[in-house]
């Protein structure tokens, strides 16, 4: 049963009152487009609403509705819809030319912004998408390893790449062993990426161990989100883990790669390998990169470098690749939205908004908890912590899940992306007073949820 087939017949219905604007478009948008959306599962019943404009930390459909977002670009919009300086940026440049595809100085001066804030990354290569930077990682970590296999965490979703398009959205039927995970490939992906992609679970130490020893050799890279963020909400990882998986795949002679299209630049200004001081071999980045444009960068140690074309065979490319209206963006973003004292009030409102959750749980003595990280979290909806996909897939209340979010959105606030499993994104443009009425607003509507 999909997620949103568990929505209440009267949400429903005050939904589709509150919304017919929405509705007409979405006859019209289906006409031509599956689902009336451009990312699958954008869709949700019984329509999406469409949106009119967004600012701040505000975003209005076309019928008029304010919310407060914290979707926020799933995690994107980091300085808050159009932030005055990003928007400078982009018509400064857009007067220059929009696509130059030769390089220019600000590329230079964005790279060297990145190594101050990743010092242990020798460089850095731009794309457009966390899709493409994380498909290249891979493909650089193969190209230097000479080997093929990959090892992914179960149940984290790493873009659209075939090699990580495997045991994402998996279910418990299919899902296999703890020790020996199924690799369920996504539909269209060629069957042998099966042979290729290993499955772990995330926070299990020992699977990483076995498919280390098990695939002696034959291993490129292990890829995975430091803290799990795409998955089911937010999974922190365990004490010690990170660590203990960097030392095991550098025993092994695996390349590490950390996917911080997520965390990156937003957890700490130097994102997870800063927070927990764990050094991969490639680094991923995306998202809060581009401030809500696209722009995607993939970082490498020292020794990477030598394979890379001018030097070596390795070839990165792409059209867009490090295009103006993007750099210029980003290095704005960068250097003068993302400032030190940014941080530090996103993350005093990070803390606000966990904390006023969770009392509210504490008050009523519902059976939930929340995981947050500065300023990304979620309320699971199971009384206990899970460590990995499988605790969630297993053990939470789906039903009051999907009806929370409905509830909260006809109360004026989105608190996640339509995706199962998404967190919550705050941005430097939520205040104080967005964070106070989210909170109220989530008392009333967890109060009164139907749990099983
Ligand atoms: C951890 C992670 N990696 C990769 C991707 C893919 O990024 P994009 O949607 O920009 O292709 C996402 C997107 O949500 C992500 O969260």
């Amino acid at each position: 049963m999909g997620l949103y087939d568990f929505l209440e017949d009267s949400l429903l219905t005050d939904y589709m009152a509150k919304t017919p604007k929405s509705r007409k478009l979405f006859q019209e948008a289906i006409k031509y487009t599956p689902g009336g959306v451009h990312s699958s599962l954008r869709y949700h019943p019984p329509y999406p609403f469409y949106i009119e404009r967004a600012r701040g930390s505000k975003i209005w459909d076309v019928d008029g509705n304010e919310y407060i977002d914290y979707v926020m670009g799933y995690g994107a919009n980091l300085p808050g819809h159009s932030h005055p300086k990003l928007v400078e940026a982009i018509k400064e440049q857009v007067e220059d030319g929009t696509l130059y595809t030769m390089p220019f100085e600000l590329q230079i001066k964005l790279v060297r912004e990145l190594i101050r804030r990743y010092p242990s990354m020798a460089g850095f290569r731009l794309s457009n998408t966390g899709s493409e930077a994380v498909m290249h990682a891979i493909k650089l970590a193969r190209a230097y390893t000479g080997r093929e296999k990959i090892i992914k965490v179960e149940g984290s979703y790493h873009g659209t790449y075939d090699s990580v398009s495997i045991s994402v959205g998996v279910k418990p039927g299919e899902w296999g062993s703890e020790k020996e995970p199924s690799r369920v490939l996504d539909p269209g992906v060629p069957k042998h990426y099966e042979r290729d992609t290993i499955v772990v679970l995330y926070n299990d130490l020992e699977g990483v161990e076995y498919a280390l020893k098990k695939h002696e050799g034959e291993i490129a890279a292990m890829i995975l989100e430091p803290v799990a963020m795409n998955s089911v909400g937010l999974i922190m990882p365990m004490d010690g883990y990170l660590e203990e998986v960097r030392r095991l795949t550098e025993e092994h002679g695996v390349l590490l790669i950390f996917d911080e299209v997520k965390t990156g630049l937003r957890i700490a200004p130097g994102g997870a390998v800063e927070y927990f001081g764990v050094e991969p071999d490639i680094v991923t980045l995306a998202k809060a990169l581009g401030g809500g444009v696209p722009i995607s960068a993939y970082g490498f140690k020292k020794h990477l470098t030598e394979i890379m074309y001018p030097k070596g065979r390795h070839i990165h490319s792409g059209t867009y690749n490090g295009n103006p209206l993007s750099v210029a963006a980003s290095y704005k973003n960068l250097t003068e939205i993302l400032t030190d004292t940014a941080y530090h009030q996103l993350h005093i409102r990070g803390e606000e908004l966990a904390k006023g959750l969770s009392d509210i749980i504490e008050d009523h003595k519902l059976p939930l908890c929340v995981s947050s990280l500065e300023s990304v979290g979620t309320i699971h909806f199971m009384p206990w912590k899970p460590r990995n996909y499988r605790d969630v897939a297993l053990n939470y209340d789906r039903k009051a899940y999907a009806n929370h979010w409905m509830k909260m959105l006809l109360n004026g606030v989105i608190i996640r992306g339509v995706i199962e499993g998404e967190p919550w994104f705050l941005s430097l443009a939520h205040t104080e007073e967005d964070v106070q009425r989210t909170i109220e607003v989530s008392e009333e509507v967890l109060k009164n949820l139907n749990y099983n």
